[in-house]
């Protein structure tokens, strides 16, 4: 009997259900040519449910969606809501409630597609991110005092203890020792690199440089160790993407960070991600937000999301599968998409799920 995993789809705001349907129907025709099952189960969080009923998650939705094997999300974020309700209120809320303390987020160019970046190529940009997703700054306490008076006073800290620290860095060793430069045969490597800022925050880059060190003399001494103050990246990600292999940094930055590297990678379009719980459930969105001004043009670039399907496929141990998917957008952007932006690709997004999905099917 061929596997069922059960997913929940969030499709969310703006372009996000559209892209969501994208990534299903290549979802489906992987599972129907590599012979597993997926049973989906749709929930309506966000803006319109919000704007309808006040409320915007039930407190019963972790418990609920911790019950899948997995979630795809589209995207959450909407004009009518005030910034923060819904990103706060569901996707860090879920991020937090269901322990997803990894965003796994891959810098990688496809074939094709055009970057800002002078001289440099698929074989260049190919990187992965892993960012801390679980603390740090997002969930550091703070407060406003005396709001609205001249003495007002705003804080938020940016918390980190060594368990949340030494669990992000640990999975970012395993990444990089199973999936880094020389595990794909492209470098004599394979090599960790720490983003942080040890010479201004030096009380939590330091817990997270100690960590870092001890963890790889002891037990990761076969991958090479290099450090990056955060400024410093952004400089190199645009100047020398290919000294990257696998980076890791605190939640905050690897935020920043990583909009940058989706465009060095050709935009929001294209731009995959993964909320792990190595132990859990997870969580897979095109990093992008959810485009309002595009809503139902059928113009929105759904490879993102076509993309993050792939990575929740490689998640749950369809590794083939999840390959697949990856080589068949690699020809697509390669062979037949003019551009990765909204309206400009030569296709509509429904088309673009066609052909992706009709490579996959083989
Ligand atoms: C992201 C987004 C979110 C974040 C927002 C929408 C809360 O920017 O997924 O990168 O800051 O993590
Ligand atoms: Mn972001």
């Amino acid at each position: 009997m061929s596997k069922t995993y059960k997913i929940a789809v969030l499709g969310g705001d703006g372009t996000g259900p559209e892209v969501a349907v994208e990534g299903v129907k290549v979802l489906n025709a992987a599972a129907d040519t590599y012979g597993f099952k997926l049973d989906y189960t749709d929930f309506d969080f966000g803006g319109e449910r919000y704007i309808r009923t006040g409320e915007v998650l039930p407190d019963s939705a972790s418990g609920e969606l911790s019950q899948f094997d997995s979630i795809f999300l589209g995207a959450i974020g909407h004009p009518d809501v005030k910034p923060g309700i819904l990103e706060k209120g569901i996707l860090l809320r879920l991020r937090f409630e269901l322990d997803q303390y990894i965003n796994l987020r891959p810098v990688k160019l496809y074939p094709g597609v055009d970057t800002p970046i002078k001289d440099k190529g698929p074989a260049e940009i190919d990187y992965v991110v892993v960012r801390e997703n679980s603390g740090g700054i997002y969930t550091g306490t703070g407060g406003i005092s005396q709001k609205g008076t001249p003495n007002e006073v705003a804080v938020q800290s940016m918390v980190y203890s060594r368990f949340q620290v030494e669990r992000c860095l640990r999975y970012a060793f395993d990444y990089a020792k199973k999936h880094g430069k020389k595990a794909r045969g492209k470098s004599d490597e394979n090599t960790l690199g720490l983003v942080g800022k040890t010479n201004v925050l030096t009380y939590v880059f330091d817990l997270w440089e100690r960590a870092f060190n001890e963890i790889g003399e002891q037990d990761y001494t076969d991958i090479r160790r290099d450090y990056y103050h955060v400024d410093a990246t952004c400089m190199w990600m645009v100047k020398n993407p290919e000294w990257f292999d696998v980076l890791v940094t605190g939640n905050m930055f690897g935020d920043i960070i990583t909009d940058l590297g989706a465009m060095t990678q050709g935009g929001m379009g294209i731009a995959a991600g993964g909320n792990i719980n190595p132990e859990g459930v997870s969580m897979f969105e095109p990093i992008g937000g959810s485009a309002p001004k595009y809503t139902g043009q059928n113009v929105i670039n759904p490879l993102a999301a076509i993309c993050a399907g792939a990575m929740m496929l490689d998640t749950l141990g369809e590794t083939e599968a999840a390959n697949a998917i990856e080589t068949v957008v690699a020809d697509v952007t390669g062979t037949k998409m003019k551009s990765m932006a909204a309206g400009r690709m030569g296709y509509s997004t429904t088309e673009v799920g066609d052909l992706v999905a009709a490579g996959v099917a083989g």
